[in-house]
């Protein structure tokens, strides 16, 4: 076992399980989007490597864009606070547009980046994510592809991160409980910020 699964309390799903999963969502979306015009729009740094995988499975001429927003900082808990990163968003008028994000959790960084997309005029605009808590969520979004569902656990591996570390443990897995410096709690007041660095 390597030092990083020893961080685990449990294996979640392992590569394969994921790279499996990943078929399945492939062929969903290639089906739903033949001949139309995609732009995918991945979120940075936690879809990095489910994007890889996924778009690769993909066979359509999409295009991608990827944007980058903080919601955690580092800790376990959002802190309900949203950041874009660039100045510029992703041409998206007139474009079917795919989000792609590690995790649905509180919802708070996924309606912020849908609510944001959706003023510049893109014909549609989907979420898709590789994992979803299911619990209730701050902001009223939902996914529309789903590669897994889960309960309200704290994961990290397969580029989830508990400050910024375990991104690159190939598995899903759930962190032990000592080893989150501060307990998963949920976060109250919501406050959406721009190209604000806190
Ligand atoms: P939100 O609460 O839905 O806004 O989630 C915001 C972000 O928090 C996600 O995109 C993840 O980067 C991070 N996050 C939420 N839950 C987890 C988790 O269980 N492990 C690692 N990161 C998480
Ligand atoms: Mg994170």
């Amino acid at each position: 076992m390597t030092p990083m699964q020893e961080d685990l309390d449990r294996v979640l799903f392992d590569e394969p399980t994921i790279l499996r999963r990943l078929d399945e969502l492939a062929r969903d979306i290639t089906a739903e989007y033949e001949g139309r015009e995609l732009t995918v729009i991945a979120v940075l740094n936690g879809s990095f490597i489910f994007m890889a995988d996924l778009l690769r499975r993909i066979p359509l001429p999409l295009k991608l864009d990827c944007l980058s927003v903080a919601s955690y900082y580092g800790e376990a808990a959002t802190t309900g606070e949203v950041v874009f990163k660039q100045i510029a968003l992703p041409d998206v008028a007139g474009r079917h547009i795919l989000i792609l994000d590690d995790i649905l959790d509180s919802g708070v960084t996924l309606a912020a980046i849908r609510d944001k997309l959706k003023t510049e005029r893109p014909l549609s605009v989907k979420i898709c994510v590789l994992l979803r808590k299911l619990k209730p969520r701050l902001r009223p979004v939902e996914a529309d592809h789903v590669g897994f569902n889960i309960g309200d656990e704290f994961v990290v591996g397969y580029g989830l991160d508990y400050m910024e570390r375990y991104r690159n443990l190939p598995c899903i897995g759930v962190l032990r409980e000592d080893k989150l410096a501060q307990a998963h709690r949920p976060c109250s007041g919501l406050t959406i910020g721009e190209g604000k660095v806190i």
